[in-house]
């Protein structure tokens, strides 16, 4: 939580007020345009009930020239108001998602430059429940109040001047009605917002189980959980019914206790009024416009609490908002070094450590690279090579220690330059549902096609790709399913050449690879390793080999290192890697 409890309400008031003016900056001619339309609708709301009454006394007192001329009146004001209703609609909905999209837009930016560690702390469902749910909730919100406001202050003076204006001690008794309905709400307050929290909660909740289930529909089905997955998916489903009941139940108790009250009350003032119809002090229209203007203000005073109530409900929003957005995002606009046009020196890591909470990953680790070749790095599941990789890219940052760049400290360049030295190819390709032309794309958005061609023939994939009918149209579907796994390796690696970095970084790649489509990606990395420094996690016996220099990870440090032949030697550790892994 990032509000204390005591006055977490100003608190967040300040916050959304801070919020709303960065997010409503540039669409203010919109807003003003709405507040004029509905501020012209409830003006003409309230001259309503006036022109009524005139009509029903001109009416009961038989002066038709009156009544020609107040029923002209009264349809061209309902007209006009049914027409800015319309276009309050309109405005209102305009406005709502011009802003609604804006901070999508500004959530989704954040979540793809959040601190890959924080980012961990958030599953897929909830990165969607909160740029779904809460960022509509806020701006819906947000008009809500400002047309609720403007409702508000107008019914309160116009109604407020004509219920007195007609009948004063009838006036009086109108307002005790006030006090009795914010009682009301004060006794609600709490459990409604207990009950918001817990339906964003769910939210999150159901959103995650939505997202692990669909993207696991082959597991699923391997291993026969359609009906468990089904159950869990109803029975999640009967909780929302539960928690949208409790609040409909809730709203219902509020509504009820309102209408209790204003009915006893309308009950009373008609009483009084038939007194003074009898005694000759009040006209029958005039009764029927001081019964609707205390409709109006009545409306004033349960728009006051509505509005209170979501309130609740958006600072929930707000707050998981907020938390979100504030987590830092990586460097990505620090100072220009201009490394990206260095040729490669070295890259040299001192002294690095690296925890996972508790968990000491990375103790104390070094290593020096000073020319281009293809380096494995090879050790136990769990020996801590992925997360050494990802600190070279800079998804961590160490908890000690430096990594060099040509003698340039990583703290010291921004990550997007960085990341244009280094490329990382992952295990999991990273293949959008798109042709095979806009995934090498990615890598460099002017790519023409004969650059993309000479990048897939050095990774022999541009024959196989001539031999498909759409050829480099070619659709690859999700995850690029179309492919096999060693099409795949071979399209990411085509993209890593165009991208042209001096380092690239391979985890795992040839593991889901056969004995032939291994042998052809390491082919390609002792080719590229003549001009490119290649860093390898392997566990394939070719990959490691084929190295110039092989690093053995071994609790958060590298044992030892050298070339296959002399570790077989020399290195016991090794050794017994090596046994193991030709075992398999
Ligand atoms: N994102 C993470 N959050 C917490 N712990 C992690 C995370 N990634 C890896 N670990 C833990 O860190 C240790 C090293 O993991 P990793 O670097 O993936 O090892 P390797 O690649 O050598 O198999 C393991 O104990 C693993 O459970
Ligand atoms: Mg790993």
């Amino acid at each position: 939580m990032i509000f204390g409890k005591k006055d977490s309400n100003t608190t967040t008031q300040k916050a959304m007020i801070t919020f709303c003016r960065q997010y409503f900056k540039g669409s203010y001619h919109i807003l003003i345009m709405l507040i004029v339309i509905i501020g012209l609708g409830i003006v003409g709301n309230n001259i309503l009930p006036s022109v009524y009454g005139k009509l029903i006394d001109a009416l009961t007192n038989a002066k038709l020239q009156n009544f020609n001329k107040y029923i002209a009146i009264y349809f061209s004001l309902l007209l006009l108001c049914s027409f800015l209703t319309a276009a309050e609609k309109t405005a209102g909905n305009l406005f709502v998602f011009t802003i609604t999209n804006k901070i999508k837009g500004n959530i989704f930016n954040k979540i793809t430059r959040m601190q890959q560690d924080r980012l961990e702390k958030f599953s897929v469902g909830e990165l969607i429940s909160r740029l779904e749910s809460d960022a509509g909730n806020i701006v819906s919100f947000c008009v809500n109040f400002i047309s609720s406001s403007i409702l508000i202050i107008f019914n309160f003076i116009i109604a407020g001047y004509m219920i007195v204006a007609i009948s004063r001690s009838m006036a009086y008794l109108a307002l005790i009605y006030i006090p009795a309905s914010v009682l009301i709400y004060a006794v609600f307050k709490k459990k409604l917002r207990k009950l918001t929290i817990l339906r964003r909660k769910f939210g999150d909740k159901f959103y995650t189980y939505m997202n692990d289930s669909l993207s696991n529909i082959l597991g699923i089905k391997a291993f026969q959980l359609e009906n468990e997955m089904s159950v869990r998916y109803d029975s999640l489903l009967s909780k929302q019914l539960k928690l949208e009941q409790d609040i409909v139940n809730l709203g219902n108790k509020i509504q009820i206790s309102n209408s209790f009250i204003s009915t006893l009350f309308n009950l009373v003032i008609m009483c009084l009024a038939a007194g003074f119809i009898g005694k000759g002090h009040l006209s029958i229209g005039s009764f029927v416009s001081f019964n609707l203007y205390i409709g109006k203000l009545m409306d004033a005073v349960q728009n006051v609490q509505s509005i209170n109530m979501d309130k609740q409900k958006t600072f929930v929003s707000l707050e998981r908002i907020l938390s979100f957005i504030e987590n830092p995002v990586e460097d990505v606009n620090g100072q220009v070094t201009g490394i990206i046009k260095e040729k490669f020196r070295s890259l040299s890591v001192k002294g690095l450590k690296f925890n996972y909470g508790e968990n000491e990953v990375l103790r104390n680790l070094d290593f020096d690279i000073n020319s281009y070749g293809l380096y494995s790095i090879i050790g136990k599941n769990g020996s801590g090579k992925s997360t050494l990789i990802k600190l070279l890219i800079k998804l961590y940052s160490p908890l000690q220690g430096e990594i060099y760049l040509n003698e340039h400290p990583y703290k010291t360049l921004p990550t997007k330059e960085l990341r244009e030295c280094i490329t990382y190819i992952q295990k999991e390709t990273f293949i959008l549902n798109d042709s095979i032309i806009n995934n090498l794309r990615l890598a460099d958005k002017d790519l023409d096609l004969p650059t993309a061609e000479e990048a897939c023939k050095k990774v022999g994939l541009h024959e196989y790709i001539m031999t498909l009918p759409e050829r480099y149209d070619t659709q690859l579907g999700e995850k690029g399913m179309v492919f096999s796994s060693g099409l795949r390796q071979k399209l990411n690696f085509a993209r890593a050449l165009i991208k042209n970095s001096h380092i690239i970084l391979l985890d795992e790649i040839t593991s889901d690879l056969d004995g032939e489509s291994e042998k052809e990606i390491v082919g390609i990395l002792k080719r590229l390793s003549k001009e490119k420094v290649l860093i390898s996690i392997s566990h394939k016996i070719e990959a490691i080999i084929n190295s110039d220099e092989i690093f053995i990870m071994d609790h958060g440090r590298f044992a030892e290192h050298g070339r296959h032949d002399e570790l077989m030697e020399r290195s016991q550790i090794y050794k017994s890697l090596i046994n193991k892994i030709q075992d398999k």
